[in-house]
Formats: structure tokens, sequence, C-alpha cells
């Protein structure tokens, strides 16, 4: 085939990956030469970025100790949820499996299969192990009634010398469905803690109780990762009524709009695809439903935040936020914000991007930094794709540092970004207010039901006296579990801040560790017990490799790759001891598009199919010679081609 032909086959062909990602990636897809940056030059880096110098670094651990030693004094008081939580943590079996259980529970479709996983799992842990081991009335009452069989049984000596038997008994004799319900009850009283109303009127009203008067508040409509175009406008609907709602409710003072009532949004809640592959129609469909929302947000004097969910929805989430933001609409109104994850590779680019958006359009944006509530589901879904590396730090001291390179670099930003520090760390936010000095044009954030006795010393007068914003929660059970699960993992995890500073054995100096040290310690290493995802099953095998379609430059090279395999004609046929066999062509096209012909296939004929046999008959020496081992490794060869 000379030049010519080829070309005017190739203008004949259809165009199969025409997608404006093929021929160029947005100017954001250079954020992602860090989405699965090497961890530690990366991490080596942000340490120097954030350290403050040794003197500063320990003043900031003075106090974060004296705000340890306030928490440990106000909460001697209680025992719930929390005891509950540090008793069931994520490091007994127990506590796994709760979470087990709750985790799946929430994408179990039916009844059956959610019966079955009860009775496999409820009678494998010992739960008697945990009882009389806490002081709390509720940590004892619910591992009896744990799933809240309980409530339906009298409790006897049986109950306390065999638990394991007994619940093993109960989901005989009342059945699995019960437990499930109890089980789903549990969850929903669990919940409870971390949800401010059922309705928005409800969580307004309790936002001007007496102890609640004194924080500001970003109320946030449960509900997200919307599967149907009903869901989507079901949540969109709940979003406008409540911003309508909190702008209507009466305010202490005329506040500006970094210090007035907000919104908290998920975009997945507000689009059924909410997915890198249709960034085309997210963004001509999900950025008027975000405009309109920051406009009626607008109206009402309220700000918008857009809460950051799972990595792969980061690219598509700056580009929903940019357009919305240049929108024409906009001009005049810093309230429309985002989250920003520090466990993220890519965190300080975000930045360094959302400091030039404000810059190029003289706006101020408001940034929540979090610290990231995916982690789990970062780790194990890289694995699954078997990507090179993963797209969020392996240490919890490395997401820290990088949350104190950002904080640094959002308060460099001056008039720029409007910081907003979410944590309910003692260190990171003895940190932050060391950073800021004299500064004030920035606030705490908490979420509802955590973090209370820390910003009770922040937030009073005497003492910080700085702002504090929490995060609240609004709706009914159905739309609480993802949520909830994050948050028992948050609050489960034996590196969680909240977890570590209940429990009394954990020294104060350990609680307050400073992470600067501790990545430097182990020279910014990643985690021994966390190898890449190539190494998932270690010695056994190499996981399987995965291409990363959510990042743009990826994509790109990808379809580049196609339209040029796929460009040039491409001919099946048999081949009989290494030799193509001659035969009638009959042209092949794509199953998707039948008037694309992709190529041409020479089908076997059952003389070749003898020639085929004769020849193996004959025998093939070579092969028959070739060692267990030697065909062992051709095969792993293909395989790892594959
Ligand atoms: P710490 O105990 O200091 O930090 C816990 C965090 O460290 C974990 O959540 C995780 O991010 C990280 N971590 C734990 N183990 C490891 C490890 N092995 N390697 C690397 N990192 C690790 N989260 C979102 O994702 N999106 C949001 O939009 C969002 N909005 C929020 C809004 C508010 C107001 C608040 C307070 C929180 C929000 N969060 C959001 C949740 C937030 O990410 C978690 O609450 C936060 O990570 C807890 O950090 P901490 O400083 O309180 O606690
Ligand atoms: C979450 O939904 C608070 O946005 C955070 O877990």
């Amino acid at each position: 085939m000379n030049d010519t032909d080829e070309r005017d086959q190739k203008k004949n062909m259809p165009k199969r990956f025409t997608s404006q990602t093929a021929a160029s990636p947005s100017p954001i897809a250079e954020i992602n030469s860090r989405y699965l940056a090497d961890e530690q030059p990366l991490v080596t880096a942000l340490a120097e970025l954030a350290d403050p110098g040794d003197s500063a670094r320990a003043k900031v651990r003075d106090t974060a100790s004296g705000l340890v030693a306030a928490v440990r004094r106000n909460k001697a008081k209680e025992g719930g949820l929390d005891a509950f939580l540090q008793q069931y943590d994520l490091s007994s079996e127990e506590g796994v499996l709760l979470m087990c259980i709750a985790e799946a529970l929430l994408r179990i479709p039916d009844a059956d299969t959610a019966d079955r996983l009860i009775a496999d799992k409820i009678t494998s842990a010992s739960w008697k192990d945990h009882l009389g081991e806490s002081d709390s009335l509720l940590v004892n009452a619910s591992t009896w009634g744990l799933m809240l069989t309980g409530r339906l049984l009298q409790f006897d000596e049986q109950w306390r010398l065999n638990p394991a038997q007994m619940l093993a008994k109960v989901a005989s004799r009342a059945g699995e469905p019960v437990v499930r319900t109890a089980m789903r009850q549990a969850m929903r009283i669990m919940g409870h803690q971390f949800v401010m109303g059922r309705t928005i009127a409800e969580a307004l009203d309790r936002s001007t109780n007496k102890d609640n008067r004194e924080y500001r508040y970003s109320f946030d409509m449960l509900g997200e990762a919307a599967l149907t175009a009903a869901d989507a406008e079901r949540y969109f609907d709940a979003y406008y009524s409540a911003i309508g709602e909190i702008g209507a409710a009466p305010r202490a003072n005329d506040d500006d709009i970094f210090s007035a009532p907000s919104i908290s949004v998920k975009l997945s809640a507000l689009h059924p695809r909410y997915e890198f592959t249709q960034a085309e129609r997210v963004l001509r469909e999900l950025v008027p439903r975000v405009t309109g929302l920051a406009i009626h947000a607008r109206d009402k004097g309220i700000a918008l935040t857009i809460d950051a969910e799972e990595a792969d929805r980061l690219e598509l989430s700056l580009q929903v936020f940019e357009r919305a933001f240049r929108d024409a609409a906009m001009t005049g109104y810093d309230g429309l914000g985002l989250a920003v994850q520090t466990y993220q590779r890519r965190a300080g680019d975000v930045f360094e991007f959302l400091d030039a958006l404000a810059r190029d359009t003289g706006r101020r944006i408001p940034v929540r930094l979090v610290k990231g509530a995916y982690w789990d589901t970062e780790i194990k879904h890289a694995q699954e794709l078997g990507h090179s590396s993963y797209p969020v730090f392996t240490r919890k001291e490395h997401t820290d540092v990088s949350y104190l390179a950002c904080a640094r670099r959002a308060l460099a930003a001056g008039e720029s970004l409007y910081p907003q520090f979410a944590t309910h760390n003692a260190h990171t936010l003895a940190s932050v207010m060391h950073y800021a000095g004299s500064r004030r044009d920035y606030e705490f954030q908490r979420l509802h039901g955590m973090g209370e006795e820390l910003y009770a010393e922040v937030i009073h007068e005497d003492k910080f006296s700085r702002p504090c914003r929490v995060y609240a929660p609004v709706g009914s059970h159905e739309d609480l579990l993802p949520y909830l699960v994050r948050r028992l993992l948050e609050n489960g995890a034996n590196t969680s801040f909240v977890n570590r500073i209940i429990d009394e054995s954990v020294d104060v100096d350990d609680i307050v560790e400073d992470p600067i040290s501790a990545t430097r310690e182990h020279e910014g290493r990643p985690h021994a017990r966390i190898p890449a995802p190539a190494g998932l099953f270690g010695d056994e095998r190499i996981n399987s490799a995965g291409i990363n379609l959510a990042d743009d430059r990826v994509v790109a090279a990808l379809l580049a790759e196609m339209e040029e395999t796929l460009s040039r004609p491409i001919s099946a046929y048999p081949l009989v001891s290494g030799e193509a066999m001659p035969g009638e062509e009959v042209a092949s096209s794509n199953p998707a598009n039948v008037t694309d012909q992709v190529g041409t296939t020479r089908l076997s004929t059952a003389e070749h199919v003898s020639t085929a046999l004769s020849a193996a008959a004959a025998g093939q020496p070579a092969w028959d010679t070739t060692s267990a081992a030697e065909r062992a490794a051709i095969l792993d060869k293909a395989a790892d081609l594959f």
C-alpha cells in the first residue's frame, strides 16, 4: 500500500477516538504529572516546605500538648460513642468485622446475600473479650446487644459464658433477617452521633442551641454517588431548597461571606455519571447545575463549598469548578470554594492551580484543607486496578506533612485564597496557628459529632479565640451509610488522632509527635507494609497491570497508540508451522459499529487443519524437549505481555 492509499484509507475510517482528550489534554491535566508520583522525593520536599524551624516546632508541640491535656480532661466525663469506637477499633478482629458488615450492607443489593454474610461473620468473632473491658455503659450494652439482638432477648448467664454461641443461636432462631434489621438499626443509632438533623429546618434550629451558637456552620445534604438521573435531581432539589432555607434563617449579625453560613455539595450527588470517562457529558450537564446552585447561594448571601471525593474524580472536579467559577454570574461573589485533600500526591499542584485561578479572575477562593476521607478505598482501588503506584501517601505522617506544607502555601497566597483548616488533630491545629501568627483571616472547621472538646478550647474567647465552622450533615438514614462508614473508619483507625487521644495508655508526647521529624526519621520512605500495587501478591505472582483511565495524559497516549495501530490495515490469517495459509479474505468489522471495517480475516479451512495436525504428528522436537520450567516461563511472559 502506498502513502496515498494509506491516507485515503485513514480518511475513510470512522473517527473512533475523537474525544478532546485524545488530541489535547486540558491544562489541568498538568496537575496529573504527580498523580502517582514517587512518594519519597515528594514528601522529602514537602517536609522542607512545612518546616518552620526547630524552635518553632518545639513551641507547636507545647501548644498541642496543652490542647491534648485539656481534651482529655473534658473527655473524662464522657463514655459514649468514642468509647465504643475505641473498644471496637480497627486493630481488633471484631472492629474489622463490624466495619466489614456495615460496609458490605452498603453494597449488597438483596436481603438473602446480606443474611448469609451476617450468618457467616457474626459468629466468628470473640465479642466476649470486649465485655467489661470498658467502663462505658454504652460499650458493654452494645457488646451484648451487638446487632441489637439484646432488644429481642433476655440475657442470662449463658450469654455471659458463651456470647458467640448464643449469637449463633439467635441468628438461627430469630433468623438473619431480624439480625439484619437490627444491624441496620445499630448503624442508625451510631449515625445519630454524626447527623445534625433529619431536615434542614431541624439542623438550623439545633445550630442556634446554646452550645452550638458559637460556631459557624456548613450544612451538607447527605447523599452521594447518584446512580440515576432521578436521584441526581432529588439531590439537586434538596441542595437548592436547603440554600433557600439557610439564606432565610435569622443570623446573629450581618456577616461577610467568609463568616456567613455555607452549604457543602458533593458533585457525585448531582450527576449519575460523574466520572472521568464521561467528561464531555459531565461538563455539559453538571456545570450548569453547579452554577445554578452557586448563583442561588450568592443571592442568599451564603457560601458554597464543593467537597473532595475519590482521587479519580479530581481532574474532572477541577474542570467543573473552574468553569463554574469563571461564569460571569460569579463576578463579585467570593463564596464559591473547594475542598482539597492533602493525602493526595497532587495536593500541592491543586493549590497552585487555585492560586492561579484566583489571581486570574481577581477573586478570592475559599479553600478547605482536609486530609482526606477515602484513604482505604484509594489504596484498594489502586491495587485492584494494578496501577504503578498510589494516588495517596502510604504513611499517616506523610499526609500530615503534606497538610502542613499546603497550609503554609494557602496562607502565603494572601488575598487569593481564604484558608479553612478542617482538622481534629491538635498538632495540626497548633501548627496552623503558628504559621498564621497574628493573622486572623482564616478559620478552622470540624465535623459535627467530632472534636467538640478540642474546639471548646480553640473558640473560647479567653483561650485561642479562633473561629470554627462545623460541617453539619443533614438527612435521613437512607442516605447516611457511606458517610457513616467513613466516620467509623476515621474514628476506629488506631492512627487517627481522635482514636489515640481517648486511649489513656497513649502518651501525650506520642500523640503530638511532630510529623516532620517522623518523616525525616525514615527518610520519607513509603510504608513497608504497603507495597506498590504490582507487589500486592508478594512472591506468589506479580499483580496484573492496569491503565489509569482517569489520567488525561495516560488516556491521550493510549488513544494515540490505538489510533495509530488501527490506522494501519489489520489482517488475520491461520498460521501453521509459522507459515501463513492462503485463502479467501473477508472484511472484519467493529462489532460496536458494523460500518467500521477494521481489517480482513482469512478463515481456516479443513485443509489447514489437516496440515496442522500432520505437522503436530510429525513432532515438534524443539518444543517436546523444552522443560516444564521453560514452558512455564514462556506462558508467564505471554501473560505479562497481555
Ligand atoms: P488525623 O488523625 O490527624 O488524620 C487522619 C487522616 O490521615 C485520615 O483521614 C487520612 O486522610 C490520613 N491517613 C491515615 N492513615 C494514613 C496512611 N497510612 N497514609 C496516609 N494517610 C493516612 N474529607 C474528604 O475526603 N473530602 C471532603 O470534602 C472533606 N470535607 C471535610 C470537611 C470538614 C469540615 C472536615 C472537618 C473534614 C472533612 N473531610 C473531608 C474529612 C477529613 O478528610 C477527615 O476528617 C480528616 O482526614 C481527618 O483528619 P484529622 O486531621 O482530623 O485527623
Ligand atoms: C465526607 O463526606 C466530610 O466530605 C466528607 O466524608
